[in-house]
């Protein structure tokens, strides 16, 4: 077995802040007990590393629209009339109908409701390990059992194996593509091979929000599979590309029959949820394909930079597709996290199927630059 890359300094007792970082999968987005005591503050000089935002700024147009939408922000986006076609014109850009989707206030809502709204006495969940832990969380603290299917060797979700664990009792089908934590993307055809089946026996919701990294022809999205089919749901969010995580807009794409059924159950009042200015930055944004080709085209500069310079300290990154990267800490003693904590930089770390894990979200080029930087002055090679 070669010998593992470990930290120089790997003492916790050399922490500075008096900040504790908890592990990655017992963190949460809404949870404040799972985050750091002290909410790091970029402009103290922190590097925020550490929730695959995206760190470019919004499109001017999108902007300009939340500046045009502040005067009309005492009325409901349902009755002004700048926004009444909104759900039309976010599902003709997707080339489904207004019936096949509900905008929704971020997408993680849409996980989280979707597991609550299946659930039954009995009820398990199929889905991958590691994978995005929001929906998994809620289907555990619901009741549900999990069947949590180990990626392979390559780091990629083991569709066969997925499958072959789905029995009478699966309520609810999770898959994450691109997956995080990982940054590995399933190909398009596997996927839908894969939906043929798992949907004639459960529901399955596809989480892509990390889709718009890929290009074509792997970017192809199973949207018109889950408008065709109440067994298919796929999840969007103008949290990544869209460099929108404040603004708070997702939204969820399946059958006209599942999307009256969702409405009528724990979605009703999501439509109302979602605040004029974020609808008209989102519609803005959506027109303004330059901006986000930029955007993306700067990401994959700075992940490739990120992932070569992680290579030549002899750290084996897992190639990603997405706006973050998931490396291996080999014997790493403590929080690495927590390490890198102490030199501005904050990032995850988390142990995934009995390995040490970091995951640092892709930055500016800049950033990364700082953050391997800090990896050189501290990581040596044993
Ligand atoms: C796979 C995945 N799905 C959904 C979300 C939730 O995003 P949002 O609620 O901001 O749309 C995230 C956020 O990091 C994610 O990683």
């Amino acid at each position: 077995m070669r010998r593992r890359d470990f930290f120089k300094n790997s003492t916790l007792t050399t922490l500075g802040l008096g900040i504790s970082l908890h592990s990655f999968s017992h963190s949460s987005f809404y949870d404040p007990s799972g985050l750091p005591q002290k909410t790091p503050d970029n402009n103290n000089g922190l590097i925020n590393l550490s929730s695959n935002e995206n760190p470019h700024e919004i499109p001017p147009l999108a902007k300009q629209a939340i500046i045009d939408a502040i005067p009309f922000s005492n009325r409901y986006s349902f009755n002004l009339p700048q926004f009444k076609e909104a759900r039309k014109t976010i599902a003709q850009y997707y080339g489904v109908g207004p019936e096949n989707i509900l905008l929704t206030s971020g997408s993680a809502i849409v996980l989280d409701y979707t597991v609550r709204y299946f659930y039954k006495p009995g009820a398990n969940l199929v889905t991958a390990e590691p994978t995005f832990f929001v929906l998994p969380r809620t289907a555990a603290d619901l009741g549900y059992s999990l069947k949590k299917i180990p990626v392979d060797q390559n780091r990629q979700i083991d569709l066969a194996g997925m499958l072959n664990s789905i029995d009478s009792n699966t309520q609810l089908i999770y898959l994450v593509n691109p997956n995080n934590p990982t940054g590995v993307a399933l190909k398009p055809g596997p996927i839908k091979d894969f939906l043929r089946e798992a949907a004639k026996k459960s529901v399955t919701l596809i989480d892509e929000a990390y889709l718009d990294f890929l290009s074509a022809p792997d970017n192809e999205s199973m949207i018109p599979l889950a408008a065709a089919d109440p067994n298919i749901m796929v999840t969007r969010t103008f949290s990544k590309i869209h460099g929108m995580a404040g603004l708070r807009i997702g939204f969820v794409i399946s059958h006209a029959d599942r999307i009256r059924q969702l409405e009528k159950n724990y979605f009703g009042e999501s439509q109302v949820a979602i605040s004029d200015l974020s609808l008209a930055a989102a519609l803005a944004s959506l027109k303004d394909e330059d901006h986000r080709a930029s955007v993306k085209k700067k990401i994959i500069a700075a992940r490739e930079y990120t992932i070569q310079s992680l290579k030549n300290l002899n750290i084996d990154a897992i190639p990603s597709v997405t706006n973050f990267i998931l490396f291996p800490l080999g014997k790493y003693e403590g929080n690495f996290a927590e390490f890198m904590l102490t030199k501005g930089i904050y990032l995850r770390s988390n142990t995934y199927l009995g390995e040490k894990f970091c995951r640092v979200s892709v930055g500016t080029m800049e950033e990364m630059q700082q953050f391997i930087k800090v990896m050189k002055e501290n990581w040596k090679s044993a």
